[in-house]
């Protein structure tokens, strides 16, 4: 009977004991309190009384962790904060997930303790003002499966260590002042499936190998400084939902035929120097491509026949030597966006009540289109 009730009572203080312990593992909450009060001088996001597992999950701080306690996600985004990112985050090993975003006077690197994080799957560090070289040790940390660095200013070329990372599947590097030509290892990384590495001052051409990518889903290469034309393997691209964008280059020549049995969800060509004829991207059975943009390049062809796609939302074809006149199903799809200013179409805007949205703008500029939202035909 004694040592029955003896279990009993240990178990009802251990009991106790557990409701009033909290989760979060201790050392972790003191590299969180001190980033808070140190690093990030002063900042008020979270009480050192309550459970950092429990009570710190509120944007813009947000705190995650697992059963055990560890904290495995870390948000903070979008307050005012200065200095650089705190070393003592490499101390917070059971880390999967680390967003330190939309901090505009965010300054420095990434700390070299970040190789103690050997879980970290997603690093998110867009909108900063981190500079220097994109770091080599990246390639140390073997979990990374996405990386977003949008908008700092990074220089230097894209490392190759990243080729060491075998899960990586977003590579997000766009709006910062990396150099060098695009490296190739990038198309031998079999994992990516997006490629956003525009506005950045890379130089060359582009690789014909990107096509071999079996799971890339979105190549995004604007604004650049590339040169040259659009490789002939580009038409034969594994996901068919490929969304390719190669805007504001200085790609010029014909675009390949190939590219018209690509079956995308989005090419966007714009502000280039492509001639010839670009008829062959559309095509009624075109049943996933949502959005063609050829604005502000040299085009030269007859629209007239052309197929649209039955699902397109956005159609900008302005600024080209575009003839013919405007096809009929216009006037059916579910565009959102419409412009084919600025060409040499002629005759009558088919009617349709989602034409009737978009503004004179949209029409204006050719060589005798007519009729709403334009000025009526001439009988
Ligand atoms: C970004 O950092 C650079 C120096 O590292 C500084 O000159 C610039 O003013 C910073 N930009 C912002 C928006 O804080
Ligand atoms: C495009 O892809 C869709 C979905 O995979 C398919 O149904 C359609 O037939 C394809 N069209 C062409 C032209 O390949
Ligand atoms: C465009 O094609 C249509 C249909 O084939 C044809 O009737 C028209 O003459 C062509 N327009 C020009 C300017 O060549």
């Amino acid at each position: 009977m004694l040592p029955l009730l003896i279990t009993f009572l240990i178990f009802l203080s251990s009991l106790n004991l557990s409701l009033s312990t909290e989760l979060c593992n201790p050392n972790d909450k003191k590299v969180l309190l001190n980033i808070q009060t140190q690093d990030f001088g002063g900042l008020d996001l979270w009480d050192p009384k309550t459970d950092c597992c429990k009570d710190w999950s509120n944007w813009p701080a947000i705190v995650k962790c697992d059963v055990n306690g560890h904290v495995t996600e870390l948000s903070i985004s979008g307050i005012l904060v200065n200095g650089e990112i705190p070393p003592s985050i490499g101390d917070l090993t059971f880390l999967q997930s680390l967003t330190i975003a939309l901090h505009v006077e965010l300054t420095g690197s990434i700390p070299i303790s970040f190789t103690k994080l050997v879980n970290l799957k997603y690093l998110d560090l867009h909108i900063n003002n981190l500079t220097g070289p994109i770091p080599d040790f990246l390639g140390r940390m073997k979990a990374l499966t996405y990386i977003d660095f949008t908008n700092n200013a990074f220089s230097g070329p894209i490392p190759s260590s990243l080729a060491q990372l075998p899960n990586l599947q977003n590579l997000i590097l766009q709006n910062n002042q990396l150099t060098g030509p695009i490296p190739g290892f990038l198309t031998r990384m079999s994992s990516l499936t997006e490629i956003t590495i525009g506005g950045n001052n890379f130089k060359g051409t582009i690789s014909p190998a990107f096509s071999n990518l079996p799971n890339l889903a979105v190549l995004d290469l604007a604004q650049s400084g590339l040169t040259g034309s659009i490789p002939d393997s580009f038409g034969s691209f594994k996901n068919p939902n490929l969304k390719l964008r190669l805007s504001a280059n200085r790609l010029s020549g014909p675009i390949p035929r190939s590219l018209g049995r690509a079956n995308m969800s989005g090419i966007i060509l714009a502000l280039n120097k492509f001639t010839g004829d670009a008829s062959f991207l559309f095509g009624k059975d075109k049943t996933m491509l949502r959005e063609i943009d050829i604005a502000f390049n040299h085009f030269e062809f007859n629209l007239s026949n052309v197929d649209l796609p039955q699902g397109i939302k956005v159609l900008d074809i302005s600024r080209n030597k575009i003839y013919g006149s405007l096809p009929k199903r216009l006037g059916q799809l579910p565009l959102q966006t419409l412009d084919v200013s600025h060409n040499r179409l002629c005759g009558m805007i088919p009617t349709g009540r989602r034409l009737k949205r978009f503004s004179p703008d949209s029409f204006s500029h050719n060589k005798c289109l007519c009729g709403p939202p334009l000025p009526p035909c001439k009988q």
